[in-house]
């Protein structure tokens, strides 16, 4: 009796602190497009959950707003319509309540409008991006799927994000693609297109655009995949995934980041992967069984490999196998074994990481088109990071050897447009003529320097120094750079300012660099040349549209 007794209460104990845990829980029923969530960064991480009919539709961290929203993020909801959704939440539940539904996502009406948001390169609405992930063309849209936490400014709950274009300039961000899943988060990958359905995901007409990525949990990262048969707008998560999991044979946790491609004279599949210490090679015939080829030491994260005709000449090639920070090696490629020739060299600095060169492009147009992610913060911002404006990559025979170019892709053409141009000034004439070009906002400087002196010059914004030449050092803002010919004394610099970030591409793409704009604004000079007795040759000057 008495155990019945005390089981009963036992019961009844528990069904009361369920109760008092579940009252902190809000119910929703769905019926507009986003769910708009408060978070304040001084608030510490807690464990959101939506659970439907009992089942969990998704969990993630956020640092909900308990006073005053420092920003506002959200969910898009429109695929749950009409049902009801009961949101936990593990950390402080104040902000809870404050947590709404609209057709409008919360800061709609300043979207793309914002006092620091770059306006010609993509971020996203909202939330930290860092690397672009599974860069293809594919009917008429070029996509760009990005590491993304939805719910932060800072790196957590990595998803893939997703927006399309038409001209790799102009985006439209569109839903989540890939959400964490109970392997783990979603990180960085590629996607193909299956022509020859390979992998038996193809339905009739509609192809498969299949992404293999890594899925990271605490203690290891292991190969996936997922296809899409609408365009990468839905995905599908292979019931079979893991594809790969290498952990034990490297005895590391840092196997991660599937580059794939077709490789036509073998007729099979190509996965680059960097594992431990440096870039794999694996190799399939099905896109789900992989087997291990051949490993490229001294490169970390990041992968990408591919053939480049050698000064445009289509009877004369070399690979490319490149890590994160973009340095890379040339060399053959045999569909299994990737020989290097030369390297490691370096073809672009400062705030890059992580690009990605687009698959599937025409063969017709054959172009080799990278995206970078920027490491570049946005002041005061409900968002962090960017893309860099995408480059096409040519190899060329310098003194030095083959090396690699980049340059502004010519759809970026559409942006700028030229409102002066000037030949042979002095500097203090030049600077005159710079006056009424200075702003805050974005703007295009294209000139070539003659130095008099093998000492420094350059062109500073508002104090920044966005061009710094040393001669003496042979220093480009504090990185080697010697031009191909060493003793024309002259150098040149294409330079991209946004509001929040200056690209600067040196003579032709030999060399480029980005950083984040950090103008001082008590520093009333504006664009200003130095340096002693320089000549500006050329200079041209381009107002810049919005992409928005
Ligand atoms: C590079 C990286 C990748 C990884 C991703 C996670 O920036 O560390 O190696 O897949 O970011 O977000």
């Amino acid at each position: 009796m008495k155990t019945i007794f005390k089981m009963m209460l036992g019961i009844c104990t528990l069904v009361a602190s369920l109760q008092v845990a579940a009252a902190a829980d809000i119910a929703i029923k769905i019926n507009k497009r986003y769910l708009n969530l408060p978070v304040a960064q001084t608030q510490t991480r807690g464990n959101m959950k939506f659970v439907i009919n009992g089942k969990q539709e998704r969990t993630f961290k956020i640092r909900l707003a308990k006073g005053e929203a420092e920003y506002w993020v959200y969910c898009d909801v429109t695929a749950l319509r009409g049902k009801t959704i009961t949101i936990s939440y593990d950390g402080d539940e104040a902000g809870l309540k404050k947590i709404y539904q609209n057709d409008e996502i919360e800061g709609q009406k300043t979207m793309y409008k914002e006092l620091n948001r770059p306006q010609f390169h993509f971020t996203a609405k909202r939330g930290w991006i860092n690397d672009p992930n599974g860069l293809i063309f594919y009917e008429g849209e070029y996509h760009l799927f990005f590491q993304h936490n939805p719910y932060e400014k800072e790196w957590e709950n990595m998803s893939w994000g997703h927006a399309v274009s038409k001209d790799m300039i102009h985006w439209e961000e569109l839903p989540t693609a890939l959400s964490p899943d109970n392997l783990g988060t979603m990180y960085s990958g590629s996607t193909v297109i299956d022509y020859d359905n390979t992998a038996g995901f193809n339905k009739g007409k509609n192809l498969a655009m299949v992404a293999t990525y890594t899925v990271a949990s605490d203690d290891k990262q292991v190969q996936c995949v997922a296809y899409s048969l609408d365009k990468g707008r839905t995905w599908t998560k292979y019931d079979g995934n893991p594809i790969i999991d290498s952990k034990e044979k490297w005895n590391s946790v840092d196997t991660r980041d599937p580059r794939v491609f077709w490789y036509k004279p073998g007729k099979h599949w190509v996965m680059i992967l960097n594992e431990r210490d440096g870039h794999s090679i694996y190799n399939s015939s099905n896109l789900k069984e992989w087997s291990f080829q051949t490993h490229t030491t001294g490169f970390w994260e990041c992968p990408d490999l591919f053939e480049l005709f050698v000064d445009g000449d289509s009877s004369k090639t070399k690979w490319v196998m490149l890590g994160a920070s973009n340095t890379y090696m040339t060399g053959n490629f045999d569909g299994r074994k990737f020989t290097p020739e030369s390297g490691k060299h370096y073809f672009v600095t400062g705030s890059i990481y992580a690009a990605q060169t687009f698959t599937n492009i025409p063969e017709a147009d054959g172009r080799r088109i990278q995206i970078g992610w920027g490491k570049i913060g946005h002041a005061g911002m409900p968002f962090n990071g960017m893309m860099l404006l995408p480059t096409e990559l040519t190899l060329k025979t310098t003194r030095d050897g083959i090396r690699l170019f980049s340059e502004p892709i010519k759809e970026s053409n559409q942006l700028f447009e030229s409102v002066g141009e000037w030949k042979n000034l002095t500097a203090k004439d030049a600077n005159e003529k710079l006056k009424k070009y200075n702003t805050n906002d974005g703007i295009r400087v294209k000139t070539k320097l003659k130095l008099s002196h093998a000492t420094s010059a350059g062109l500073n914004l508002f104090g920044q120094r966005m061009l710094d030449y040393d001669m003496n050092y042979n220093l480009i803002n504090g990185v080697f750079y010697a031009p191909e010919d060493m003793t024309s004394m002259e150098i040149s610099a294409d330079i991209y300012v946004d509001r929040t970030s200056i690209e600067v591409f040196i003579d032709s793409g030999a060399y480029s660099y980005s950083m984040e704009r950090k103008s001082d604004s008590k520093n009333m000079e504006g664009l200003h040349f130095w340096g002693n007795n320089i000549e500006v040759k050329e200079l041209q000057v381009y107002s810049v549209k919005s992409i928005w």
